[in-house]
């Protein structure tokens, strides 16, 4: 009898609803097809540490379809140098035949390093923000779109008995996929994205427009990463040798203008990593148990140096090399924007 191939999987970044449907396919899967999965704790750190990687069997991802996060734990940030050095001597000291990368930019460009070294890499891109380049969509985006319009929808309670303004602030450091869909699935009157810069001016004029219309309050959305005409991101904290930007505090700046453009009470609620927790939507579920199926037969067949991404109806694979240090924006003709633009919501432009 052959040994079966060892293949280690890790999840690297921010988590996001389905990280644990792919753990559990990609583990059942390749139980199916003599390959053994090492699982590997907290990003590359699994690899690194003697202590930090275990043999995952099916019985240990029985039920973990439904759970949010991820059972690897996870990790951001870290040096690529040294990241990529050790993780490419570990993975030899590990006995591994292969290794599933799952994660966002970081994560899928230290894959891309440790292929370009010779290791046999497979990548899942995840990210809520749906913003990597070369996949249609990603998992957790569904649920983060899906919780945000739950929010909108009981916010919008609040601004017609107080006939206030209600401002939003949902993830999206860079592009605005999660506020145009929550917004335009929510009802709300203005969806302001990284995409198009804002002018609070023409805000307040769409405000005032409903208010002449006989609508008494306006709900707001607004992707974490936008910024007016001339402006900066919004941030709490700025970027590290290691570490991203943290952005956060846009939705209260708003809310004070636009309460002296208006004269209108508003209030500003950010929904924040509400909207990466609770248990993945069956859509994301579906998209990740694809995503972890596909990477073990990508492996099986020995195609490494990819990822494996969503363009309906299927799941293919694309060489990682098209997607690292690429974003994929929301794009000014999308349907979905001009459908929204066509029904009066306010990009603020
Ligand atoms: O990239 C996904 C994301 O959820 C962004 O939308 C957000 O800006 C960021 O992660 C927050 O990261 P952290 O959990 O590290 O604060």
């Amino acid at each position: 009898m052959s040994t079966p191939a060892r293949i280690g999987v890790l999840t690297g970044g921010g988590d996001a609803p389905g990280l644990n449907a792919v753990i559990r396919a990609v583990v059942k899967a390749a139980a199916t097809v003599d390959m053994e999965i090492v699982g590997l704790e907290d990003s590359f750190d699994g690899l690194m540490a003697a202590d930090k990687s275990r043999v995952l069997t099916p019985a240990d991802v029985t039920g973990i379809l439904r759970l949010g996060g991820t059972i690897l734990g996870t990790r951001r940030g870290g040096d690529l140098t040294s990241t990529v050095d050790g993780a490419s001597a570990r993975f030899k000291a590990l006995a591994l035949d292969g290794l599933i990368c799952i994660g966002g930019d970081g994560t899928l460009t230290i894959a891309h390093e440790l292929h370009k070294r010779g290791l046999p890499i497979v990548a899942v891109p995840k990210t809520i923000d749906n913003d990597i380049a070369g996949t249609n969509s990603c998992f957790g985006f569904d649920t983060a779109v899906s919780f945000a319009t739950e929010a909108i929808d009981r916010l919008h309670t609040t601004a017609h008995a107080h006939h206030r303004i209600m401002v939003v602030e949902v993830m999206g450091r860079y592009t605005g996929w999660i506020a145009l869909h929550a917004g335009v699935a929510g009802g709300a009157d203005v969806v302001l994205i990284p995409e198009i810069p804002f002018d609070l001016a023409s805000v307040a004029a769409c405000i005032r427009d409903r208010e002449a219309g006989g609508a008494r309050f306006s709900i707001v959305v607004v992707a974490e990463g936008a910024h007016a005409r001339g402006g900066r991101r919004s941030l709490v904290a700025e970027a590290s040798e290691h570490q991203a930007e943290r952005l956060g505090g846009v939705a209260d700046d708003i809310a004070c203008q636009l309460t002296r453009l208006t004269g209108k009470e508003t209030r500003a609620v950010v929904l924040g990593h509400l909207q990466r927790g609770g248990a993945p939507t069956a859509f994301d579920r579906t998209l990740a148990t694809r995503f972890g199926g596909a990477a073990i037969e990508l492996l099986r067949c020995k195609r490494f140096g990819v990822m494996v991404a969503n363009h309906p109806p299927n799941v293919v694979p694309v060489p990682l090399a098209d997607v690292v240090g690429r974003k994929k924006p929301v794009p000014l003709d999308y349907d979905l924007l001009q459908t929204a633009r066509s029904l009066g919501i306010s990009f603020g432009d």
